[in-house]
């Protein structure tokens, strides 16, 4: 089993309207609701691929609830810890020429008992999960060190971990050495503050992330090829040529095509080509990490992992 860590979820809420006025009233053509979040992406993407998950981290409020009866009508199993802190809101006006505009609410602080409650759920779900994936931000300063914590608990049981995130929560985390990182280039160039102009910086990049003790490092770029290394080897993979409709959870469709490939027993050069795939189908259609595998397998046939080392 595999166990995602939402920290600072979302309820996101997708409103049609034929085209944005500033200043002016709109009447909705429709509406959507979806669970948000980094690491519930993660679940979603894992269950349509047929791997068993579980979803944690804190929900609140009666927004919360409403995330969890999502979870449930998607059938992603889920364990979060309940707090009276209301879970955030995301609103994206979708114009009828595909245009969209988002507002997301500011994130509450969680108090300090649940995140005392969350610790404790890591040591009851990692005796039965082979992988930890922390996705996504934190609601603030208290919550700040919790993947830090998960990865050092991940080590305690002698699971794998992924850390999927950025700003105080990834320099902590950095520093329990997780697994695997799968920072996209922006989010690389703040962690260390240097730019990563060109293929080499990339690889030197992924270098410095070994160094610290990262099993598996990855830098992604959107469309632009990514680079991946394990001690040993580099690869430079190039996405596909897709016409991109939404890229939003491209980077978690990616860790979730990864942890397929593992789950699959597969070589990490695999796991690397499927991931990239994965993202590619997510950026190519609306929803978020709701690819199935054929549309996975339709698109790993076009790329090939090139060796740099
Ligand atoms: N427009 C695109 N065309 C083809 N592949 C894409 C595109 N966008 C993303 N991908 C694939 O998905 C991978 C991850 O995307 P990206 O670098 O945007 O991650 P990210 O910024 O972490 O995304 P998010 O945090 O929104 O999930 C890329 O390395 C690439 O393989
Ligand atoms: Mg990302």
């Amino acid at each position: 089993m595999i166990t995602t860590i939402t920290l600072n979820p979302m309820l996101d809420k997708t409103v049609h309207i034929d085209k944005l006025m500033r200043g002016s009233i709109h009447r909705a053509t429709a509406m959507e609701l979806v669970a948000g979040g980094k690491g519930i992406n993660v679940a979603r993407q894992l269950k349509l691929l047929g791997v068993q998950s579980v979803a944690t981290g804190f929900l609140g409020g009666a927004v919360g609830s409403m995330v969890m009866d999502l979870l449930r009508q998607e059938g992603i199993e889920n364990e979060f810890v309940q707090t009276d802190v209301p879970t955030r809101e995301g609103v994206t006006y979708l114009e009828s020429d595909s245009t969209s505009t988002a507002v997301f609410e500011p994130a509450r602080q969680v108090p300090v008992a649940g995140v005392h409650e969350l610790n404790k759920k890591f040591h009851a779900l990692f005796p039965k999960s082979s992988w930890v994936v922390c996705s996504g931000s934190s609601p603030g300063s208290e919550a700040d060190d919790l993947y830090y914590e998960a990865v050092l608990a991940a080590h305690q049981y002698g699971i794998m971990s992924v850390v999927d995130s950025y700003g105080e929560p990834f320099r902590l985390a950095l520093k329990a050495v997780p697994s695997l990182v799968k920072p996209n280039k922006d989010e690389f160039e703040r962690a260390f503050g240097t730019s990563l102009q060109n293929g080499d910086d990339f690889v030197k990049g992924l270098h410095h992330l070994l160094d610290l003790g990262i099993q598996y490092a990855i830098i992604t770029d959107g469309p632009r090829p990514c680079y991946a290394a394990v001690r040993g080897h580099v690869w430079k993979i190039t996405p596909p040529a897709i016409r991109t409709i939404n890229p939003v959870g491209s980077g978690d469709a990616m860790v979730a095509g990864i942890l397929y490939g593992f789950s699959q027993g597969w070589k990490f050069e695999r796991c690397l080509t499927w991931g990239v795939a994965a993202g590619a189908a997510n950026a190519q259609k609306w929803g978020v990490a709701n690819s199935d595998v054929q549309e996975i397998l339709a698109l790993e046939y076009q790329i090939r992992a090139q060796r740099l080392h």
